[in-house]
């Protein structure tokens, strides 16, 4: 059975990777500080796979514990590498927090990986690098655009990072995933996003209006150039997404990578507004929600949606969630939380 050491694998995007690895039969071993997730996705994980992942609780940023940990866990065949900070506008407060985290565990990372024979990296890369496009849908060509923040900035040094030590003729292949707006949860909903204090992004500002945890959801602007006004996503399921991870690392492995550093969209193709959201949400939940327009929101893209047909070509992977059950998956979620606060 091969190896994968995925961190960041408490989290979010991370959790539901590791489902999908394992239901692939992957073995998994998770590197998380716990940051911003917690020990229990461990449980969530193994009630829906029946399969308990190796946990670390561990620093990326602790280079000599990843050296031990890659020594102990001996022959991993490749690193799934989501540990990172990513509130955006925290990024513009704690500028270095964001780079020592996002830079630091990368650097070590793709300098123990030769040392322990690790030829492969999966980075969790974003659409965030392509800033407002030229062209919609946006491809892996389009240029990248100088960074809205501290985050995004991350992202596109990472990407170079990753380039630079590949071709400096060390023995790593990487491919890079630029996610666009990952959304939803497991079906089972025993995993899925914790937003901890007041959220930033827009589903689970939705889900806890519904849930009445806040009192009403800001629409940030309806006088954008786009058919409502409000600004375009395009929302990705999260266990699309992560099944794109599993075959990443398959064909890496299988050596079918077409060169040492690739590239993918993991986007649906098509863009959604926020105001959409809001009425597909009602529309399947049965919950009015309560929302007001607002004022836009500093930096923000107006519209941008993904051309994911190199990756729909390359390899073999479509979205193929609908949005209405990805909201409902969402929606499911937050009801447990609240369920879980309640007791
Ligand atoms: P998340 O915060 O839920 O997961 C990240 C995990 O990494 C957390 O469990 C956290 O505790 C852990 N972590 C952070 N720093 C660490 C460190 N130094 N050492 C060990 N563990 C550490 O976030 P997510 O939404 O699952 O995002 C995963 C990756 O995908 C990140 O790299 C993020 O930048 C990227 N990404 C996310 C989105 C999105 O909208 N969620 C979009 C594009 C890219
Ligand atoms: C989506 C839309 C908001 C909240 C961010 C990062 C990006 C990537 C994904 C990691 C926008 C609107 C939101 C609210 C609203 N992350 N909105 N009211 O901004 O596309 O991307 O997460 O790489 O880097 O910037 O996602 O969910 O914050 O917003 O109207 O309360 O919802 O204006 O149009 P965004 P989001």
């Amino acid at each position: 059975m091969q190896k994968i050491l995925v961190t960041g694998g408490t989290g979010y995007i991370g959790s539901h990777t590791v489902v999908e690895l394992q239901n692939a039969g992957f073995q998994v071993v998770i590197v998380d500080n716990l940051s911003n997730s917690s020990a229990e996705v461990v449980d969530g994980i193994a009630r829906i796979t029946g399969i308990r992942p190796d946990f670390e609780q561990l620093d990326c940023l602790d280079c000599e514990g990843l050296d031990k940990l890659l020594a102990k866990y001996k022959d991993v065949a490749a690193i799934i590498h989501f540990a990172a900070s990513k509130a955006v506008g925290e990024s513009v407060q704690k500028p270095l927090l964001y780079y020592r985290n996002n830079l630091v565990s990368l650097v070590n990372l793709l300098e123990l990986m030769p040392r322990h024979g690790v030829e492969n990296i999966v980075f969790s890369s974003s659409c965030t690098v392509y800033g407002q496009p030229d062209f919609l849908p946006v491809t892996e060509q389009a240029p990248r655009k100088p960074a809205e923040s501290p985050y995004g900035n991350t992202k596109q040094i990472c990407e170079d990072i990753v380039n630079d030590t590949v071709h400096s003729g060390t023995k790593i292949r990487s491919i890079l995933l630029r996610y666009f707006n990952p959304i939803g949860a497991h079906p089972s909903a025993e995993i899925g996003e914790l937003p901890l204090g007041v959220p930033q992004n827009l589903i689970p500002f939705v889900t806890q209006t519904a849930a009445g945890i806040r009192p009403k959801l800001s629409v940030f602007g309806n006088d954008y150039s786009t058919p409502d006004g409000s600004c375009i996503r395009d929302y990705i399921n999260v266990v699309d997404l992560a099944k794109a991870h599993v075959i990443a690392a398959q064909r890496m492995l299988t050596g079918k990578s077409k060169s040492p550093v690739e590239t993918f969209n993991l986007g649906t193709g098509r863009g959604v507004s926020v105001l959409e959201v809001v009425n597909t949400f009602e529309k399947v939940t049965g919950v009015k929600l309560s929302y007001e327009i607002v004022g836009r929101r500093a930096g923000d893209i107006e519209q941008i949606w993904a051309d994911p047909t190199y990756a729909n070509a390359e390899l073999g992977w479509q979205a193929k969630e609908t949005l209405e059950n990805t909201l409902a998956s969402a929606w499911k979620w937050q009801q447990k939380l609240t369920a879980a606060g309640s007791k």
